[in-house]
């Protein structure tokens, strides 16, 4: 094997689709996947590569520095994408310490870890950190988030993000640690966890369970298929710049209630109702507290160094992941029982 990678996260939503790429992309890299598998990893989402000559799967905590320490001293490590994080933003409004704990505090343990496993020696060395573009708060009607956009994070999670942000780019500045981040927007597409936005709509669609939509509907997030997302990390992680940061982006903003009705009508086809059936299902709730208006990203710095832009229009992402989640309805039974209906009720009964 030319390299060893550790991948934090893996298990999950966006992890789970870098695994599988660097996996199958690279034959002679060895992948280790540390995931703690939380409510949100799932070891399904990775059941076609599971056996892979080049893949390794650990099961543990980014912040249990001992194990950081014997993974590194059991594997010549040379490079790190850490995707490892707590993702959902009420959760993290009603249960703001896990965010901390994990976002914050595991990270700095990572980068304590490739530090000391690293000891200065730095080259042919890298810790890329995925982040998001909710660090940079919200926006009005017009502008976009560029990487120099001021911090300005408004949710317990944006706000834990940010930190982890801070704390690598500090890594870098005092230590010399080789790293370089990203910031993204919303992603969307195949095993995505039904807590999310588009999947939990496409769930409740199907089951003809109300569309819970916050407020009047009206804030805006710029969505990027997963699959896209992972290209732009790969070509991060290989030809990025140390020290920088790059915003990732679809140019693909959406009010959430045109987004919905879009999806409706989508599902009103692949069910064969009439159309406008699926949106009879739409419900106004509570709004979400500290609800960022709007995000949309300059992806230019990405485009103009790295030749990176997205592959499919939104259109066709979403109905490659509709049409995934009717194919695959054992993996969405699977991650809807157990502690799936209990926070569904926590979150939306009386809201
Ligand atoms: P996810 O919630 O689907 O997956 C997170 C994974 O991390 C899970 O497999 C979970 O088991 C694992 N994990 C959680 N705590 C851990 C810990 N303490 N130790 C080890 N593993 C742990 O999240 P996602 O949507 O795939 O997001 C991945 C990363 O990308 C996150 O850092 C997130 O902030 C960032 N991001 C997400 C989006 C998005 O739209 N989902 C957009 C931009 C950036
Ligand atoms: P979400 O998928 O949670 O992503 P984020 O909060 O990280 O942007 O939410 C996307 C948008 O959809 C956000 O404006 C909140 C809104 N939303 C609803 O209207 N109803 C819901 O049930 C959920 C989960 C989100």
């Amino acid at each position: 094997m030319k390299k060893t990678l550790l991948i934090t996260g893996g298990a999950g939503f966006i992890g789970s689709h870098v695994v599988r790429r660097f996996v199958t992309r690279y034959p002679d890299y060895h992948i280790i996947n540390l995931d703690k598998l939380t409510y949100a990893g799932n070891l399904e989402n990775l059941i076609d590569i599971k056996d892979a000559a080049n893949y390794t799967f650990a099961k543990g905590d980014i912040c249990d520095a001992e194990l950081l320490q014997k993974l590194f001293g059991k594997h010549n490590i040379t490079g790190v994408v850490h995707l490892a994080a707590e993702s959902h933003v009420d959760r993290s409004i009603a249960h703001p310490m896990e965010f901390i704990r994990t976002n914050i505090m595991g990270t700095v343990t990572l980068l304590n870890a490739a530090k000391s496993a690293w000891a200065n020696d730095y080259s042919d060395k890298r810790l890329y950190h995925i982040s998001t573009d909710e660090v940079y708060g919200a926006l009005g009607s017009t502008g976009f988030f560029t990487e120099e956009t001021r911090y300005n994070p408004h949710s317990p999670y944006s706000a834990s993000k940010a930190s982890s942000d801070h704390l690598v780019r500090a890594y870098h500045d005092t230590y010399g640690l080789p790293t370089v981040i990203s910031n993204c927007s919303n992603n969307y597409g195949e095993n995505h966890f039904p807590e999310k936005l588009i999947p939990l709509a496409i769930n409740n669609i199907k089951n003809g369970k109300p569309i819970p939509v916050y407020g009047k509907g009206e804030n805006v997030r710029d969505w990027l298929y997963v699959q896209d997302h992972a290209a732009a990390i790969d070509l991060i992680f290989h030809k990025g710049k140390i020290g920088e940061t790059y915003n990732i982006g679809g140019h693909n903003e959406w009010r959430n209630i045109d987004l919905i009705l879009l999806l409706c009508s989508l599902m009103d086809k692949k069910l064969g109702r009439p159309q406008g059936r699926s949106a009879e299902q739409i419900t106004y709730v509570t709004d979400r507290a500290g609800h960022d208006l709007r995000y949309a990203i300059d992806a230019s710095k990405i485009a103009r160094e790295l030749g990176w832009k997205p592959s499919v229009t939104f259109e066709q992402g979403l109905e490659k992941t509709v049409d995934w989640y009717l194919a695959n309805d054992e993996w969405l039974q699977h991650v809807v029982s157990g502690d799936y209906e209990k926070y569904y009720q926590q979150m939306y009964d009386g809201r």
